[in-house]
C-alpha cells in the first residue's frame, strides 16, 4: 500500500505537463517552458522571443483593435490579422457601390490606402510581477469591496510610475483570480489603414455553416499598416503621417513544414475558464447558455430578414451580425461538448479531493471554499438565465441608445446658452455617433422580439417591462403595437427628429420620452442587486480565489498557468492531424487544399460561392511559388496550440520564430475548451501563410506587397 502512494506520487512529479496545453507569460518562458520547447524544436533562445532590452519576436505581435490579434510583417508596418477581424473596418469602409466586402479591396500604393475611422493597434513594451506589492496591503479581515478598493488605489499607483509621463498605457490586471498581479505596458497607435482584403467569398468563405469546423477552406485573412509622425511616434490620422518603421518585423516563410513539426503562437487570448467549478458549468449549460442562444437567434432571425432586403442595411449590420452568429454558435457548440465530455462530473471529482485535502490539520482556511461555491449556483442560477437574456436584449441599440444619450441631453438642457454652445459640439458627435448605420425598422422588429422573449422566458424582470408585458398580452403583435406608438411618441425615433426637438427643446417632455423610459428601466434593472444578492457574490469572490490558490497548494509539482484575460501570451505545440476524416481530400487530415474548396464551391451561394479568377487559378494549378513541395496548393491547417477567442490574427510560427500560418478558428468538439483542455480533441484551425501569399499575388496580382516582405526560402 505504501509503495502503492509512494509510485502515485511519483508518477505525478515526473509526468510531463501536457505540452500543448497552457497560455503562458513570455517573462516566464525561460523558468517553466524553455526546456520543453527545444526539445520540441524551438530554436530561439527566450531572450529572442522576449527582451526589454533589445528587439526581440514580441515587437512584432500586436493587439488589433483590442478584440484580436496582428503581426508586423514588413520593415514599412505592414499588419496581418484574419479577415475576420479587419471585419468591422472593411465594412465600414464600404458601400453599395464600392462594396469592399463583397469585392475586395488591394491599394496599388501608400497613397491608396484606406483609413477607417477608428482602428488602433497596441505594441506590447514590457511586464512585471506586483503581486507582492499589491498582496502586502491587503488582509483577510477586508470584505471584498475594501480588498477592491485597495487594490485599485495601488493600481493607479503603478500606472502612474509606468506609464512614462503619457506615453504609455499602463494596465495592471489580476491573475488566478486575484491571487497574483502583473502590469504590462503598451504604446498605442490609432492611425491604421486599410492595405487590402480578399473578397468575403475567400476571407469567409464557408461562412456560419464553416465557421467553428474543420475540415475549413477559408482565406481568413486582411492586411493594414500602421502609421506614425516622421519620428516615429503614435499619431492621430494625417496626411503628413508616414509608415511604421517597427522594431521588429517577422519573416514570412515559404517553405512549408511537416505533421509534428514545432509550432507556436503569441498573441491576446480573450477569456479563458480553466478554474471554473462543476457547479458554474452545469449552470452555463442549464440556465445561461441556453438563454444566450436563444436570445441570439432571435436577433439573428430579424437582422437577416432586413439585410437580405437591402444591401445598404447589409453592410451597416453585417459585423454586427456577424459577432452574434459566432458565439451563438460557439455557445451551443459549448453546450453539446460539456454534456458529452460530462465535464462538470469530472470538475466534481476535482473538487471531492479537495475538499479531503481541506479537511486536513492545516488547511483550514479552505474547508468551506467548496459547500460555498456550491451554494451560490444553486442560489444563482434563474439570475444567470435573467441576465443573459436581459444582456442579449441590451444588445439592440434602440434599447440603449435612449439611455446613453439621455443623462447628457438632460444636463445640457439645463445650462444657458453659453454653456449650451460649447456643449453642443460634443452632443451632436455623440449623437452622429449613436445613429451611425442604423435603421429603424429593423431596430424596432428587434426590440420587439427581445422584449417579449424576456417578459416571457426570464424571472423577475425590469418593472416597466414587466407592467407592459401584461398590458400587451405578451404577444408579437403586443409589443409591435406598443413600440409603434412609442417610436412615433419619442424624439429617439430619428436623429433628425433629436436634432429637431434639441432645436426647440421641452426638459418636461424630454423626461416623459417613452423610449428613455424604457431604456432607463431596462439598465437600472440590469444593475440592480439585492443586498442579499451583494453578499452571495461577496462571498462566492473570496471563496474562488481560495479555491484557485488551495489547489495550487494541494498540487506544489504542477505547472499552472493563469486564465487568459486579453494579455499577451505564448502556446506551443505542433502540426498535428485530427483522426482521418472523409470530408477532406487532403492526405492527412492535417491540412486543406484548394481543391477541397473548389469542391465545396456552390455557384450563387451567400456562402460556398467562390471568385471565378480563383477558381481559373486552380484550373489552370497556377500556384507559382505557393505550392506545397508535393503540388497542392494549401489552405488551413491544424495544431494542437491551447489558443482562444482574441488570438484571432495571431502569427503561427516554427521553430526559427517564422511565419507559416495565422490562426483564426478553433473545432467545434473542442468547445468545452474554455473550461477544460483536451490535448486528443482541442485544435487550433490556421490559415497557411503560402494561401495568404498565393492569393496576393497570383489572385489580387498585388506583388508589389509581396516585394515589401522577408521571405526564408
Ligand atoms: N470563430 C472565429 C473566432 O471566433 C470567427 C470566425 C468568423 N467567421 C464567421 N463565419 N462568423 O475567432
Amino acid at each position: 500500500m505504501k509503495n502503492f502512494i509512494l509510485s502515485l506520487i511519483l508518477a505525478a512529479f515526473v509526468l510531463p505537463a501536457q505540452a500543448d496545453e497552457g497560455m503562458w507569460f513570455l517573462m516566464h518562458i525561460e523558468r517553466l517552458n524553455y526546456r520543453d520547447m527545444q526539445k520540441m524544436g524551438l530554436q530561439l533562445t527566450p531572450d529572442e522571443i522576449y527582451s526589454v532590452n533589445h528587439s526581440s519576436l514580441k515587437d512584432a505581435i500586436v493587439q488589433f483593435n483590442r478584440g484580436c490579434t496582428a503581426e508586423i510583417i514588413s520593415d514599412t508596418g505592414l499588419v496581418l490579422t484574419n479577415h475576420h477581424c479587419g471585419y468591422d473596418a472593411i465594412a465600414e469602409l464600404s458601400t453599395a457601390e464600392n462594396d469592399y466586402l463583397t469585392n475586395g479591396f488591394w491599394a496599388g500604393n501608400n497613397s491608396e490606402e484606406l483609413k477607417p475611422k477608428s482602428l488602433s493597434v497596441r505594441f506590447f513594451v514590457r511586464m512585471d510581477d506586483v503581486s507582492k506589492r499589491i498582496l502586502s496591503l491587503l488582509n483577510d479581515g477586508m470584505t471584498e469591496a475594501e480588498r477592491e478598493a485597495t487594490i485599485n488605489r495601488e493600481i493607479a499607483k503603478i500606472e502612474q510610475e509606468n506609464n512614462e509621463g503619457g506615453k504609455y498605457t499602463v494596465s495592471v490586471k489580476s491573475f488566478y483570480s486575484g491571487n497574483e498581479f502583473y502590469y504590462f505596458v503598451y504604446q498605442d497607435y490609432n492611425d491604421v489603414r486599410l492595405v487590402g482584403t480578399p473578397p468575403a467569398s475567400i476571407g469567409k468563405f464557408g461562412g456560419d455553416t464553416d465557421n467553428w469546423e474543420w475540415p475549413r477552406h477559408t482565406g481568413d485573412f486582411s492586411l493594414f499598416r500602421v502609421y506614425a509622425d516622421k519620428d516615429g511616434n503614435p499619431a492621430e490620422y494625417s496626411e503628413s503621417n508616414v509608415p511604421l518603421k517597427p522594431k521588429y518585423h517577422l519573416t514570412t516563410s515559404l517553405k512549408g513544414f511537416e505533421e509534428n513539426d514545432f509550432a507556436m503562437i503569441l498573441g491576446y487570448p480573450g477569456r479563458t475558464n480553466r478554474w471554473m467549478p462543476a457547479g458554474g458549468i452545469a449552470q452555463n449549460v442549464e440556465f445561461a447558455y441556453p438563454a444566450y442562444v436563444e436570445a441570439s437567434k432571435t436577433s439573428m432571425d430579424v437582422m437577416k430578414k432586413y439585410m437580405d432586403k437591402d444591401q445598404q442595411v447589409k453592410l451597416d449590420y453585417a459585423s454586427s451580425y456577424a459577432g452574434i452568429a459566432n458565439y451563438w454558435k460557439n455557445r451551443q457548440g459549448m453546450i453539446d461538448a460539456l454534456k458529452q465530455h460530462k465535464t462538470a462530473e469530472s470538475k466534481s471529482k476535482d473538487e471531492k479531493a479537495f475538499q479531503k485535502w481541506a479537511s486536513k490539520k492545516g488547511n483550514e482556511k479552505y474547508a468551506n471554499v467548496i459547500p460555498v461555491i456550491n451554494g451560490y449556483y444553486k442560489k444563482t442560477n434563474e439570475i444567470s438565465r435573467h441576465n443573459n437574456y436581459l444582456s442579449l436584449l441590451l444588445r439592440t441599440r434602440m434599447a440603449t441608445l435612449p439611455y446613453r444619450l439621455g443623462n447628457d441631453i438632460e444636463y445640457y438642457l439645463q445650462q444657458n446658452e453659453a454653456k449650451q454652445a460649447e456643449l453642443q459640439p460634443k452632443l451632436d458627435a455623440e449623437i452622429n455617433d449613436l445613429y451611425e448605420g442604423i435603421y429603424i425598422p429593423l431596430e424596432k422588429d428587434i426590440l420587439a422580439a427581445q422584449l417579449k422573449l424576456y417578459s416571457t422566458k426570464a424571472e423577475n424582470v425590469a418593472p416597466m417591462v414587466a407592467k407592459l408585458a401584461t398590458e400587451n398580452n405578451k404577444t408579437d403583435m403586443g409589443w409591435n403595437n406598443y413600440l409603434d406608438t412609442a417610436f412615433k411618441n419619442s424624439v429617439f425615433e430619428s436623429k433628425e427628429k433629436l436634432e429637431a426637438f434639441l432645436a426647440n427643446p421641452d426638459a418636461e417632455t424630454f423626461k416623459n420620452d417613452p423610449l428613455l423610459l424604457l431604456s432607463r428601466d431596462l439598465l437600472t434593472r440590469y444593475r440592480y442587486k439585492t443586498e442579499e444578492e451583494k453578499q452571495w457574490d461577496n462571498d462566492y469572490d473570496r471563496a474562488f480565489r481560495l479555491l484557485v490558490q488551495g489547489m495550487r497548494l494541494q498540487n506544489p509539482d504542477k505547472k499552472y498557468y493563469p486564465d487568459a484575460n486579453s494579455t499577451l501570451r505564448l502556446t506551443y505545440g505542433k502540426v498535428i492531424a485530427l483522426p482521418a476524416d472523409k470530408r477532406n481530400d487532403a492526405n492527412k487530415n492535417y491540412y486543406t487544399t484548394l481543391k477541397g474548396t473548389v469542391a465545396k464551391y456552390q455557384p450563387g451561394d451567400a456562402e460556398f460561392d467562390m471568385p471565378k479568377k480563383l477558381i481559373d487559378l486552380y484550373e489552370k494549378k497556377d500556384f507559382g511559388q505557393y505550392a506545397d513541395k508535393d503540388g497542392y496548393l494549401p489552405v488551413n491547417f491544424l495544431t494542437d496550440n491551447d489558443i482562444t477567442g482574441g488570438n484571432s490574427g495571431s502569427p503561427v510560427l516554427n521553430g526559427k520564430g517564422e511565419l507559416i500560418g495565422i490562426a483564426f478558428d478553433g473545432n467545434i468538439e473542442a468547445m468545452a475548451g474554455d473550461v477544460i483542455f483536451d490535448d486528443q480533441l482541442q485544435r487550433c484551425i490556421n490559415v497557411d501563410i503560402r494561401y495568404v501569399l498565393f492569393l496576393i499575388d497570383k489572385y489580387a496580382g498585388a506583388g508589389h506587397i509581396i516585394d515589401e516582405l522577408t521571405l526564408a526560402k
